[in-house]
């Protein structure tokens, strides 16, 4: 799928996004290897430590049908640069290898990076131990 559709996709499902606390709505695409495409939005909660984020839903979603190979991630927000993921999606994204990944805001600036240059050295379980 082109990006430009994918970041649409991102888009449109970030409405869906459970916010009744930091009412930041953040939109999540993943497109896998395959050709699926798995989208998330963040879903909070009264108790906000149990919050998700978008892009972390996207990737359960897959996983949880069988999909780990992965394209390409988009996340999208309303934020004056490019949508920053936090530091326990760039873990998450890790666990699945360095696909690219692609920043945006909802005015359309748009940053492709990649999972390695958001999270250099990750923890790798299965390298680390001895
Ligand atoms: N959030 C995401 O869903 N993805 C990001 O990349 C940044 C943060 C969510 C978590 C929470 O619901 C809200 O944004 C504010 O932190």
């Amino acid at each position: 799928m082109k990006v430009e559709k994918l970041i649409e996709r991102a888009k449109i499902v970030r409405e869906n996004a459970y916010v009744p606390y930091s009412r930041f709505k953040v939109g999540a695409a993943l497109e896998t290897e395959s050709g699926k495409i798995y989208t998330g939005v963040n879903v909070e909660n009264s108790s906000f430590g149990l919050s998700m984020c978008a892009e972390r839903i996207a990737i359960f979603k897959a996983v949880s049908e069988g999909e780990t190979k992965f394209k390409r991630l988009v996340i999208v927000a309303d934020t004056k640069d490019v949508v920053s993921p936090c530091g326990a999606c760039r873990q998450v994204m890790s666990e699945f290898g360095n696909f690219e990944v692609v920043l945006s805001n909802i005015e359309g600036k748009v940053k492709v990076t990649n999972v390695e240059e958001l999270l250099p050295k990750a923890f790798d379980f299965r390298r680390d131990p001895t």
